[in-house]
């Protein structure tokens, strides 16, 4: 079971921080293709926003406390921070690669949640992972 807070919380800060990843390029991005993007980006981060709650309180729901702290989360997150403003393009790419690493993670937690018979949390788990596929293959689409 520790083992499984210990995944739980890393997933979570790091769902958080690829939300706020996406909110942030939502309201940065520049270019020629814009009005794409900024909807693009906000779809996605809307999308992760709205699962926050239910994921935190599901982690509550095993026993554990959730992290709630912006130092926290950078302590416990796979998802790096982004600093730099950066061009349309590398927006694309990098959250295409956190999308991915997401999708790997909620795989990763997935199988520790079904050893435990934890089914609810496996499904929250496995809908979390199915989310981040339908982002990476919009992300994926856009760059061709
Ligand atoms: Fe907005």
């Amino acid at each position: 079971m520790d083992e499984l807070h210990r995944a739980l919380k890393i997933a979570f800060a790091s769902e958080f921080a690829f939300y706020l990843k996406a909110h942030n390029f939502h309201w940065n991005v520049e270019g020629p293709a814009f009005p794409q993007l900024h909807e693009l980006f906000g779809k996605i981060y809307e999308e992760v926003y709205g699962s926050i709650d239910t994921f935190a309180e599901e982690i509550r729901a095993t026993g554990a406390y959730t992290p709630g702290s912006l130092t926290k989360f950078s302590v416990l997150s796979l998802v790096d921070d982004e600093v730099e403003t950066l061009p349309a393009e590398s927006m694309l790419v990098e959250l295409l690669e956190d999308s991915t690493k997401m999708e790997e993670m909620f795989k990763i937690v997935f199988r520790a949640a079904e050893e435990l018979g934890m089914h609810g949390l496996s499904d929250f788990l496995a809908s979390r992972q199915d989310a981040h596929a339908k982002h990476s293959w919009m992300l994926r689409s856009t760059l061709k």
